[in-house]
């Protein structure tokens, strides 16, 4: 990837989830992510990349105990690759910069882990997992100090959190995305409604008369047939038959007459194709 094509894909991230300096601003406000979290984190960053490796080591024996996360990485070097990543992802935790930059970075791992289709609860797990070991460190550092480790956990946990919601909404987002297109390619299929039957005798006996409403678009092909075409008719007719797509509608009507007609009863069948208004 170009880096010029690399910044447009991060930009339209940025884009798709309504992202600006502003929600950035808000989002760190509702947090209450203030300039004193920052001073904790940074103040911990040395720490922070001491108790990287060890910490990174026991996260990926408990990822790979498990044959649900296992099977994500079934390729060394990626685990390899991953595991870097990782560890720099972990150590921008505490390096103080929660700016555009740092929000397009989320947002796009949260993509990639959408798009590799890693269940939420593996995520959250994982990053439980982290968390738990990082307390663990904190408060032996500063056993002496056991405020000071408090006020840095609790920093920390704010931006997790701060990332946990970005890639959650990235989840959600490109969901949402993949619905919309499945909604429009459904609306794209052939569908079959039905007008309900009315019994009676032509010319004999009238059954009472009931408006029925259908709603029709061009293309639409309207079928109507007597009681001496075969009752389930309809459903036995595939939507997606290419004769009610493409043949004149005289052919379908003679076609319908022909497969369906009960031979013991006369029988009428009525196509109409919508051809849309006229301009
Ligand atoms: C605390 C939770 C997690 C964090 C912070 C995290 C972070 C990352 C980062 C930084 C990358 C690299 C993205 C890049 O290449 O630019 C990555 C990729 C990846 N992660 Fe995670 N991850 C987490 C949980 C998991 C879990 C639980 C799994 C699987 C069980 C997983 C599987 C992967 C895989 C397979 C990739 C590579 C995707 C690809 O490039 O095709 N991650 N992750």
């Amino acid at each position: 990837m170009t880096e010029e094509t690399k910044q447009n894909a991060e930009k339209s991230l940025m884009d798709e989830l309504g992202f600006n300096e502003a929600e950035i601003v808000r989002r760190r406000a509702f947090l209450e992510l203030g300039d004193d979290d920052i001073q904790e984190l940074v103040s911990i960053r040395k720490i922070a990349q001491e108790y990287a490796d060890p910490v990174l080591e026991a996260f990926y024996k408990h990822l790979l105990s498990f044959d649900e996360t296992r099977a994500f990485f079934q390729n060394p070097k990626l685990l390899e690759h991953v595991k870097q990543a990782q560890k720099a992802y972990f150590a921008g935790l505490t390096e103080g910069a929660y700016d555009k930059d740092y929000i397009e970075d989320r947002l796009k791992i949260g993509a990639i882990h959408e798009r590799i289709g890693l269940p939420v609860k593996a995520y959250m797990g994982m990053y439980n997992f982290y968390l738990r070991n990082v307390a663990n460190y904190l408060f032996e550092e500063y056993k002496n100090e056991p405020g000071k480790a408090l006020r840095a956990y609790l920093s920390l946990l704010k931006v997790v959190f701060l990332d946990i919601g970005l890639a959650i909404d990235t989840y959600i987002s490109r969901r949402e995305q993949l619905i919309g297109k499945q909604r429009e390619a459904m609306r794209e299929l052939p569908t079959q409604e039905a007008l309900s039957m009315r019994g009676g005798v032509v010319g004999y006996q009238l059954p009472p008369l009931h408006a029925s409403h259908l709603e029709v678009t061009t293309g639409d092909l309207l079928i109507f047939a007597t009681d001496g075409i075969s009752s389930d008719f309809a459903m036995r007719l595939s939507p997606w038959d290419p004769m009610l797509r493409h043949q004149p509608v005289q052919e379908i009507a003679d076609r319908i007459l022909a497969r369906f007609g009960k031979l013991t009863d006369d029988a009428l069948v009525l196509v109409i194709r919508y051809l849309g208004s006229a301009p």
